[in-house]
This record gives structure tokens, C-alpha cells and sequence, in this order.
């Protein structure tokens, strides 16, 4: 069985199709790399399966529960954590206290204060971003906030892991880093959906590819057969 599956799922904004009968799904410990031009339906997908956006249409089932119409708050609780393209940080927050949100609101029951700045100082540590920890969140670079979006999510101790181009902005070394990251934390038995608009990016860390075009799945596979294919570069290209 999958760990999350999502049926026929429709999401219209006024007249634009964003997600049209949509299909897919992750495989317990699995790196999924979803790819697609801008406008495909990406970021679109991952507000469904948050929560933070109904659907139209469709179903989301997550560990064999549809939680389609869960709020927010519950679908972090059952273990599905996500960053956000457009990063969200208590920019007036210390680092520490926007991962510490994390660790005490993402957990059920609710981490103390101590347990949480704990799990928020080990969270940051492995992120890399240990000296930033008492600047307020409005001194990191964009880099660093999208570091800080993965460090927040971590901190929930997710089952699943959706990463909206957390890579994107990142130096060359620090891709390497965070590919690394990201095969321990499959090592760990977390399994992760990474949204990256650079095909060659994500291509290196991924189990298997998804291609979306225009709200539906395109193609998927193998990364080295899908990199390969025509039909991408021609999706890309219509951009
Ligand atoms: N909140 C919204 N209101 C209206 N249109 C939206 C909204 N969010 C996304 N869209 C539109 O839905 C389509 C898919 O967007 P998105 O999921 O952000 O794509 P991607 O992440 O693949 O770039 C785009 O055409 C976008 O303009
Ligand atoms: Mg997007």
C-alpha cells in the first residue's frame, strides 16, 4: 500500500484548471522529485494534501485514511509536514523559536517548551544552521529561510516530507549537502516528495520522477529515462 495516495483529484481556481484528475502517489521510504514547468499544478498540489486547500474533486489518502477534509493542524499531527515555495517565517521570531513552533505545535501531544527547544537545537544542527539560531529570522538570506522552512518541518517529526524547491537559492555546496541530507533522512524511513523546477536538481536525489504538465501527470520513471525523454523537454520549452 502506498503511504499517500491522491485519486481524481480536481482543484479549480474560477476558471483556471490548476489540478485536472490528478493521480499520484508515494511509496513508504521513497524520494519522489516532482517536476513541471511553472504553472503545472506543483505547489497547487501540495496546499491539497496539506490542507490548506480543498479540491474540487478527488480524494487524498494518507497511511489508508482520507484525510481530504482534515484541517491543517490534524494532517501535520498524522505526520505530513511541507515547506512553502514562498517561505513563511516569524520573520520577528528567533530561529530557534520558529523551529521550536515546529517541534511543540507539529507534534501530538504537544512538545513542553524545554523537549521542544531540544528537538528545534538538534533539528538546526543537522540543517547547518546552528549559528543563526538567535537572529531573528528576518537576518537570514533566502537560502537560509528556505533551510529554515526544512527546519521547521523536521521538527514535526514527519512521516512524509513535502519539499516545495527548497533547493532553489541554495550554493552549489550546499545542494550537495542537502542531497546528502535528504538520503539520510530516507535512511530514517522518511519518505519525501521534493518539488523542484530544476529537472537536473532533483534527478540526482530521486527515486523515481514525476512530471506534471498542466495539472495531470505527464510522464514518470526512472530519473535517467524521464531526464531523457522528449515530452519534457518540449513541456518545458512551451513555458
Ligand atoms: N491561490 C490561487 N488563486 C488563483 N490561481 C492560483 C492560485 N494558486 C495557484 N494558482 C494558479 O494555478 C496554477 C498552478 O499553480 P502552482 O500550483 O503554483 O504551479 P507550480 O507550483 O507548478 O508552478 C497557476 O496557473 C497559478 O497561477
Ligand atoms: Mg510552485
Amino acid at each position: 500500500m502506498a503511504l499517500l495516495e491522491v485519486r481524481n483529484l480536481t482543484k479549480r481556481f474560477g476558471g483556471l484548471l490548476a489540478l485536472h484528475d490528478l493521480n499520484f502517489c508515494a511509496q513508504e521510504g521513497e524520494i519522489v522529485g516532482l517536476v513541471g514547468p511553472n504553472g503545472s499544478g506543483k505547489s497547487t498540489l501540495f496546499s491539497v494534501i496539506g490542507g490548506a486547500l480543498h479540491p474540487n474533486a478527488g480524494r487524498v489518502i494518507f497511511d489508508g485514511q482520507d484525510i481530504t477534509d482534515w484541517p491543517p493542524h490534524k494532517i501535520c499531527h498524522a505526520g505530513i509536514a511541507r515547506t512553502f515555495q514562498v517561505v513563511q517565517p516569524l520573520l520577528q521570531l528567533s530561529v530557534l523559536t520558529n523551529v521550536m513552533v515546529g517541534a511543540c505545535f507539529g507534534q501530538e501531544p504537544a512538545l513542553d517548551l524545554n523537549a521542544g527547544r531540544r528537538e528545534a537545537k538538534y533539528v538546526l544542527e543537522r540543517i547547518g544552521l546552528s549559528e543563526k539560531a538567535g537572529l531573528p529570522a528576518r537576518a537570514l538570506s533566502l537560502g537560509q529561510l528556505k533551510l529554515l522552512e526544512l527546519a521547521r518541518a523536521l521538527a514535526t517529526r514527519p512521516r512524509l516530507l513535502l519539499l516545495d524547491e527548497v533547493g532553489a537559492g541554495l550554493s552549489p555546496g550546499y545542494g550537495v549537502r542537502l542531497r546528502a541530507l535528504l538520503r539520510e533522512l530516507q535512511d530514517e524511513g522518511i519518505t519525501i516528495v521534493g518539488i523542484e523546477h530544476a529537472l537536473h536538481a532533483v534527478s540526482k536525489v530521486s527515486d523515481r520522477i514525476v512530471v506534471l504538465y498542466r495539472g495531470q501527470v505527464l510522464l514518470e520513471g526512472e530519473p535517467s529515462v524521464v531526464v531523457e525523454d522528449p515530452r519534457v523537454t518540449e513541456a518545458y520549452l512551451g513555458e
